[in-house]
């Protein structure tokens, strides 16, 4: 028997007990007469005590223990002198009568604690090394309560769980597809899925009527904090559904997860059309946890001379309360900061509405108290606030002061960490207009379906275009979309139309699909939550690398396989593939 215990479960009660640990070699510290080793396991760390005076041999042996050595050892549990509260084991620890090394260890590339020195690059490379550490693995713990309760709560509610395959055929979700040649069709590719899509409408073509998947979706995109190459959906689809049956079904969903995994009871889901959203936020997936909702000034700032307000499609404000106190720097490090290349906006405007009723502006050249006075009215300043100003074309303005806003929201310590503001965000357009190739693009999917009462719209004015596509959004990250589908081949193929297929495309990209809706496909619609993504907001972690086992590197890199990586000669030819010689 390895272990009759582990390092995470003895305290005071056992004192007295003969056990046996197996586990890792943390630290140990010599104190001349003593040496205390730290065992680690996943469960905890137990203090092992060796005594010079007791048993020489065994504590000289002790002392040649390197870190992360695997040992064996037997022992007593005893109460210890130097009690560590932190601790559950904190009040014992083992006087050993004997050790066995199980495994040596080379030193590792970094300490493997709490905090430690290992940079990122260092810790990716050795990845199983990172994973000991118990925030990293905290997070994989998480994932997994996660993922218990998800099922729980889905197969409680009469979701069946359905593997779908990874070897398809192209399902556009917007990215582009991871390709894997086929050797016994030579020529031939299979994509990895973007997301499961068209496989689970097809299982409400066939009657499952609730399903979902854990699933492992591949996207071929840029990364960044929030997406890797390969992450995971919760991808649920119901038949028999409209939309409220979906969001009312999937904030349970998440309001057992918060209960269940943080205890905390979410208020409310609000809802927020997507036209809201754009105009008070500037963004699709507005943070409410605070608000500096954007005011419109346009008419009043116009026509006073100030040439730059004149020229705008829009003028926008957003009021920071409490923060007249701003200095000239402070001010033009904000205004450095609009200014910054990804934002793009060519300067800003301040309003000052100092504590004992004065103003003073960026623009008081052009603006009379009593202007200043009226754009107050407009946005419900008070005295002591901050009135920030941008303008230009209306959605580029609009986009930029959505980052002001967040900007400000971090700077005035609004975005608190702890506080969970879930919000539904709907009525999404159909289409959008794609400048590049001068084409509609569906919005979500081309299986969304447009709202009814918009269907005639959808030649003569398919920008105007509503669909039945909603976003869950918490704290300003997208965790979840979905839609009502289109269930019916007419509808199906005027939306392929609508983005530019033609007949021939369509019937060869997704004939299964629009046959299938000829054999009765009952009125259906689903959503998918982003897994990797819930479990960071749960960790309170931006990244959702710390939430992956063994995650990619910006580059789409796992630098501990070192994969990418070049094949075989052999391998290519019996894909009948071959390298382009030029590079
Ligand atoms: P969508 O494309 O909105 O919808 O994806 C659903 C959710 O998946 C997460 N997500 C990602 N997470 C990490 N890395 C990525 N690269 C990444 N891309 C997306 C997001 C997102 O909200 N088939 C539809 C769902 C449906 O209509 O039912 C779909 O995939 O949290």
């Amino acid at each position: 028997m390895y272990r009759t215990h582990t390092c995470g479960e003895l305290n005071e009660e056992n004192i007295g007990l003969e056990v046996t640990l197996s586990g890792w070699v943390q630290k140990s510290r010599d104190l001349g007469g003593l040496t205390f080793v730290d065992l680690r396991d996943r469960y905890g760390i137990t203090q092992l005590v060796f005594n010079m005076d007791k048993n020489e041999e065994l504590c000289l042996e002790a002392r040649k223990l390197g870190r992360e050595f695997v040992i064996q050892v037997k022992g007593n549990v005893i109460e210890r002198s130097n009690k560590n509260l932190k601790i559950p084991t904190g009040k014992i620890e083992i006087e050993a009568s004997s050790i066995k090394i199980l495994n040596k260890s080379k030193t590792p590339p970094f300490t493997i604690e709490d905090d430690t020195d290992g940079g990122e690059d260092l810790r990716m490379k050795y990845r199983y090394l990172d994973l000991r550490r118990n925030p990293v693995r905290s997070n994989l713990v998480l994932r997994h309560q996660l993922s218990m309760e998800t099922r729980n709560y889905l197969s409680n509610n009469d979701f069946i769980e359905v593997e779908t395959p990874y070897l398809i055929k192209s399902t556009p979700e917007g990215a582009r597809d991871f390709v894997v040649p086929s050797r016994m069709n030579p020529g031939q590719f299979y994509a990895l899925p973007q997301s499961p899509q068209t496989f689970k409408q097809l299982l409400m073509v066939s009657g499952f009527d609730k399903y979902f998947q854990i699933v492992k979706c591949f996207r071929d995109e840029d990364l960044r904090a929030d997406r890797q190459p390969e992450f995971t959906q919760i991808d649920c689809e119901l038949s028999y559904v409209d939309q409220e049956d979906i969001l009312n079904t999937f904030e349970g969903m998440t309001r057992h997860l918060f209960k269940k995994i943080k205890g905390i009871t979410l208020d409310e889901f609000p809802r927020m059309t997507y036209d809201d959203a754009m105009e008070n936020y500037g963004c699709d997936k507005p943070d409410i946890r605070f608000g500096m909702k954007f005011n419109y000034l346009t008419d009043l700032a116009q026509n006073k001379g100030f040439k730059i307000f004149d020229d705008s499609e829009a003028v926008i404000a957003i009021v920071a309360k409490g923060q007249a106190d701003y200095s000239r720097k402070q001010l033009d490090k904000l205004t450095d900061y609009v200014r910054r290349e990804q934002i793009g906006a060519k300067g800003m405007v301040y309003v000052k509405y100092n504590a004992d009723g004065s103003t003073k502006s960026s623009v008081d050249k052009f603006y009379s108290s009593e202007d200043l006075a009226e754009w107050a009215g407009r946005c419900g300043t008070e005295a002591g606030d901050l009135m920030l100003i941008l303008s230009g074309e209306r959605e580029k303005t609009q986009k930029q002061m959505n980052e002001l806003r967040l900007f400000m929201g971090d700077k005035m310590e609004l975005r608190t960490a702890g506080v969970y503001k879930p919000l539904w965000v709907i009525d999404f357009p159909l289409l959008e207009w794609d400048e590049e190739s001068e084409r509609y693009h569906a919005m979500h999917h081309p299986f969304t379906s447009p709202k009814t009462e918009d269907i005639d719209k959808m030649e003569s004015d398919p920008g105007a275009v509503r669909a039945n596509a909603y976003d869950l959004v918490i704290n300003g990250v997208e965790i979840g979309g979905g839609s009502i589908r289109i269930h019916d081949r007419g509808l199906q193929e005027r939306m392929f139309d609508l983005l530019g297929f033609t007949k021939e495309e369509a019937e060869a990209q997704f004939g299964f699909l629009l046959n299938a809706f000829e054999y009765g496909a009952p009125p259906h619609g689903g959503i998918a939550l982003g897994f990797d993504r819930l479990a960071s907001m749960f960790g309170g972690k931006d990244s959702i690398r710390d939430f992956i086992a063994f995650p990619k590197n910006n580059s789409g890199r796992d630098v501990m396989i070192d994969a990418p990586s070049p094949v075989a000669e052999e391998q290519l030819d019996e894909l009948e593939l071959k390298l382009n010689p030029k590079k």
